[in-house]
């Protein structure tokens, strides 16, 4: 358990006030031993916010907090042998990297137009942020979550061509040629951050069998074709026209080659969302203001999908599956012959079929953005 002690405290201004750099020491089994001393009223400040907001909890004195499992899952477990994919913590530098160019929504509210991810400033920290949203699962779950769709292993390790959609800081695709080094595999995005980040996480790693392209800029999908097994996840919401975007896998992937999305998943409307997951809804919502439905309302002529959005107009094609992990944080895969259309609901790669038994096609997104 992680155990945050605070010592040397002294009710604020009062008499016995702790000296005016009084120092607080946190402790906490994975610091290993290490103190960390820094200033009391400071760090009581903080851990008193923690502690209101359910992510650290306290005793009845405000004075000793820790983090119960679940809390240390979300906040603290990202690495070592309890690395959690619920971890959530991660998100906070996405804040940081969102934050400067959020003066720039006031002026998307009154055009409509959003904010293509690089828009929103030079830092890295809002790609790097991105990236470890999932990449706690990518780490330690998707080799093998994505070896349960059926004839992928064996096709991996004999050596075929995979490519990443909106492979953002390339941590899955990097994940994917380590562990199948006889594949090659191509990462698009049209981050030049997260494309950087991705090139030089790809030489630390010394990793050869992969490649980073910009599709809008350097190279576009190849238009015959040339995959064997394409994958974009946690992005399509994002995407100003998902609709070209997996018309141009469509035509990227070979005859017989397989396509899987993994993707938000709410309820079937807002309204649902508000009343069944008002908590998640929340922070999705509000997180889709800030990022997600900006960037998929960032080109005239957009759909402006947002964070729970596909669920919305694509419930139908994306029935969760056992890859989804993270309730309510769920990404429902679904795998799709390039033969069928792209948003069909057909070919799911395991779990259930969508519940409401409909085909919406390819054209489940028309409409969506009328007012
Ligand atoms: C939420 S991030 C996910 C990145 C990565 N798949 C991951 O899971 O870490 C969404 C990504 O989609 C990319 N993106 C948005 N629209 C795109 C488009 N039309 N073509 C290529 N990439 C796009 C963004 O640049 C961003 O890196």
């Amino acid at each position: 358990m992680h155990h945050l002690k605070e010592e040397e405290i002294g009710a604020p201004g009062g008499p016995g006030a702790p000296q005016k750099h009084a120092s607080c020491e946190l402790r906490s089994e994975t610091m290993m031993g290490q103190q960390n001393r820094l200033p009391c009223r400071w760090v009581r400040e903080w851990l008193f916010q923690q502690a209101s907001a359910r992510l650290l909890t306290a005793d009845a004195d405000g004075r000793h907090f820790w983090m119960t499992p679940v809390q240390a899952d979300a906040m603290a477990n990202e690495t070592g042998p309890d690395a959690s994919p619920a971890f959530l913590a991660g998100v906070a530098q996405q804040m940081v990297g969102i934050s400067s160019g959020v003066h720039k929504l006031k002026d998307s509210f009154r055009t409509g137009l959003g904010l293509r991810y690089d828009d929103y400033g030079a830092a890295q920290d809002l790609a790097l942020g991105v990236s470890r949203e999932l990449s706690v699962w990518v780490r330690h779950c998707m080799v093998e979550d994505f070896c349960t769709i059926p004839g992928l292993k064996d096709l991996l390790e004999r050596g075929a061509p995979v490519a990443d959609v909106a492979c953002g800081c390339g941590e899955g695709l990097l994940t994917l040629a380590r562990a199948f080094p006889a594949s090659t595999f191509t990462g698009y995005d049209n981050s030049d951050h997260a494309l950087a980040a991705a090139r030089r996480r790809q030489e630390e790693l010394g990793v050869t069998n992969a490649t980073f392209v910009n599709p809008d800029t350097e190279a576009p999908m190849p238009s015959e074709g040339t995959f064997d097994f394409v994958y974009t996840m946690d992005a399509i919401h994002d995407m100003p026209r998902p609709d070209a975007v997996i018309g141009a896998v469509r035509q990227a992937v070979k005859d017989g080659g397989r396509y899987l999305i993994g993707d938000f998943q709410g309820r079937d409307s807002p309204g649902a969302n508000i009343s069944e997951m008002p908590e998640a809804a929340a922070l999705f919502y509000g997180y889709s203001t800030l990022l997600c439905m900006s960037s998929a309302m960032s080109q005239e002529g957009a759909m402006g999908l947002g964070t729970l959005g596909l669920t919305e107009v694509g419930s139908a094609a994306l029935a969760s599956t056992r890859l989804a992990r993270q309730d309510p944080f769920l990404f429902p895969h679904t795998l799709k012959p390039k033969t069928t259309d792209p948003l069909s609901g057909v070919g799911l790669a395991s779990g259930r079929r969508d519940p409401h038994g409909k085909d919406r096609g390819a054209n489940a997104f028309p409409g969506w953005n009328t007012p």
